[in-house]
């Protein structure tokens, strides 16, 4: 896949997500106001996507000699969910300013290793030919490259294990629907695209849930995409394996359970139709953008260092 995340020296260059799978397109951000925007606006979207891009911003800001304290602020608060962001610019506190890009580089290439360390990990999991579900888009968009659940899925494919994947839709915003089934026609992976509603009726088929994850309470909790919830508790009923693909930047050991975790609220606009296309009308919306999984729901926390289990879990 072409690079989504293209850091030019002067310039830092994302893929505009919001207009994929239709234009291929980029966005331009100079400093860390046009950074914390497009993580904002979702140009750039998925946890460990958004801490890489945050940490290029930073290092834009150093670049032009900026305010490095409001740089930071501006950038943490963009995205409140996702702690791959605090994570990253935590990282970078105390790197000294002419080393940023450098250490920005660094937490970019790394992103792509970590990756496909869990894609082996979480491949091992899986038997051959197995039907997966998977939710949102947590693939190379949403990372540095490769994926967390989606790297899983290539790692799959690369071992010629021959996965096929359910692509839940994944409304409001269409994760799924646009960049999922977009990177897996482009990989060449076996794929169904379906909306989030039929995933009770695909269920008993599949062998295995893969999703990613904004943050992970110390209790094992997880906050992630809306609608991970009603798959995990599906999950459950049917008795499919529950794999969270779980990069350990995005264990939050300062959040003791998932009602620790901030859930953003997005614009109603996402819900009442798409773009210009308007199929709601005014009745009062609710869009959170991510909901929490009670770890007692999940059977695997799929990291780069192998399965990870919370302290007091079983
Ligand atoms: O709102 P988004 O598109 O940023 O949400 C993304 C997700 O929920 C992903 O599942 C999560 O970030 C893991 S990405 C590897």
């Amino acid at each position: 896949m072409r690079h989504h995340i293209r850091w030019t020296g002067d310039t830092l260059e994302l893929l505009d997500q919001r207009r994929l799978p239709h234009e291929v397109v980029d966005v331009v951000c100079r400093d860390a106001a046009e950074t914390a925007d497009a993580i904002r606006d979702m140009v750039v979207r998925g946890a460990p996507a958004i801490g890489i891009t945050a940490a290029y911003g930073l290092a834009l800001e150093a670049r032009r000699g900026g305010d490095l304290a409001a740089a930071h602020e501006r950038l943490m608060a963009s995205r409140p969910t996702a702690v791959n962001l605090r994570w990253a610019l935590e990282r970078l506190a105390d790197v000294p300013a002419g080393e940023l890009e450098a250490e920005a580089v660094a937490i970019h290439e790394e992103d792509v290793g970590i990756n496909q360390a869990m894609g082996e990990v979480g491949a091992s999991l899986i038997p051959s030919g197995a039907n997966v579900y998977h939710h949102c888009n947590t693939g190379a968009l949403a990372t540095g490259g490769w994926g967390t659940a989606l790297g899983v899925v290539r790692s799959l494919a690369a071992a010629g294990k021959r996965p096929h994947v359910y692509v839940g839709e994944t409304r409001p915003y269409l994760q799924g629907a646009r960049l999922t089934a977009w990177e897996l026609l482009e990989e060449g992976i076996d794929h169904t695209l379906v909306c989030d509603s039929v995933a009770a009726s695909v269920m008993p088929r599949c062998e295995a849930v893969l999703v990613g994850c904004d943050r992970v309470a110390a209790n094992g909790d997880v906050a992630n995409k809306i609608g991970t919830l009603g798959l995990a508790i599906l999950a459950k009923h049917y008795g499919v394996p529950f794999y969270v693909c779980m990069p350990m930047s995005t264990l939050d050991q300062k959040a003791p359970t998932g009602a620790d975790i901030p859930i953003e609220e997005r614009s109603a606009a996402e819900v009442r139709g798409f773009g210009d296309v308007v199929w709601a009308s005014e009745s009062p919306i609710a869009n959170p953008a991510f909901d929490i999984t009670p770890a007692a729901l999940v059977t695997a926390w799929v990291t780069e260092e192998g399965l990870w289990t919370p302290p007091d879990g079983a």
